[in-house]
């Protein structure tokens, strides 16, 4: 049977799959579907250093192949977290991240601080790409000089491994990773949501309060598959692969277009099983296609 771990250096992973941030909870709820050491790793929902309510509804809007969502990242803040954080990790070994966001450079480093002194917390990802959340400015992923500075003070203040998610919604995403490799990141996990708009005709108005939304799932496939590429080009350090992977083929696809591990989103909410299924399947396809482990085929394109 082929090897599925994934090795991102600092850590090693049992295999390549791990539910992305705002897809799965905060793991827990995925406990009465199965059993959370199957996974990878997993990401937990951003977290704030405040308790927030979250965006007025509607939060969700179905696409053709895909789905916007305008949360505006509710939860409990950085210190409710914690229980919930030491509730979730006495039911399971497998590593968790926790998706650190804020409303500016001392929020996450607030956020990252209370998380960092945690050992159930094995990695924090930094969540530089906001895309929903008016913070009163543009959020760091949008210049590298702003996502240099931030993955500078939370790398020097803080001891967990850092990941650094990028938004899609940049016209040059690799210099923005290169930004985050210089400043110390430890990975890059790549794409959040692309942003989008939904309009309702009858009363002339957009969908979502806070106009434009994240658009996830298959829809955003080849749109992912390309900055993915272009981001493990530009960087050394691991790239963690996003965007609307519904199957093992897709994840192979990923890991061919250089990415280490891969990410989960939407699958989850549409199907709760659905990132054990694509564990099997990733296995099924390597035994198929004769492939032993991942990093034979990384980054491995015949061009
Ligand atoms: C409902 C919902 C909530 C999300 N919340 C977060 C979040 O809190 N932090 C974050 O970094 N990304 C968040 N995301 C983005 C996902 O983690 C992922 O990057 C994106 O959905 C693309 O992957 P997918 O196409 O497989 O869904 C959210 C996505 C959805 C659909």
């Amino acid at each position: 049977m082929a090897d599925l771990t994934a090795d991102l250096g600092f850590i090693k992973l049992k295999n390549p799959v791990i539910p992305a941030s705002g897809t799965f909870g905060y793991g827990g709820e995925f406990l009465q579907f199965f059993d959370l050491d199957l996974l990878g790793a997993f990401v937990m929902k951003g977290v704030y250093s405040e308790e927030r309510g979250g965006n007025e509804p509607p939060r969700i809007w179905e696409t053709p192949s895909g789905l916007l969502n305008s949360i505006g990242l509710a939860g409990p803040g950085a210190e409710g977290l914690r229980g919930i954080i030491k509730e979730v990790a006495s039911k399971t070994s497998t590593p968790i991240i926790v998706n650190v966001c804020g409303g500016n450079d001392e929020e996450y480093l607030e956020v990252a601080r209370v998380l960092d002194v945690m050992e159930e917390v094995a990695m924090l990802e930094l969540n530089i790409s906001c895309p929903n959340v008016r913070s009163g400015g543009s959020c760091p992923a949008q210049s590298p000089s702003d996502t240099k500075k931030v993955v500078r003070l939370l790398k020097e203040n803080t001891k967990k491994p850092l990941i650094v998610k990028l938004s899609p919604n940049v016209s040059d995403v690799p210099s923005v990773a290169r930004a985050a490799e210089e400043a110390g990141a430890d990975a890059i996990s790549v794409v959040n949501t692309f942003l989008g708009l939904a309009l309702d005709v009858k009363n002339r108005k957009p969908v979502f309060k806070n106009f434009f939304a994240g658009l996830s799932g298959p829809a955003i496939k080849p749109l992912a598959l390309k900055i993915v590429w272009e981001v493990a080009e530009a960087v050394n350090i691991p790239v963690i692969g996003i965007g609307g992977i519904m199957t093992g083929r897709d994840v192979l696809e990923f890991i061919l277009a250089g990415a280490t591990a891969i990410q989960t989103g939407t699958v989850n909410i549409i199907e709760p099983t659905g990132s054990v299924r694509i564990i099997n399947e990733t296995l099924e396809l390597m035994d198929e296609l004769k492939i032993d482990n991942l990093e034979e085929i990384r980054g491995g394109l015949n061009i």
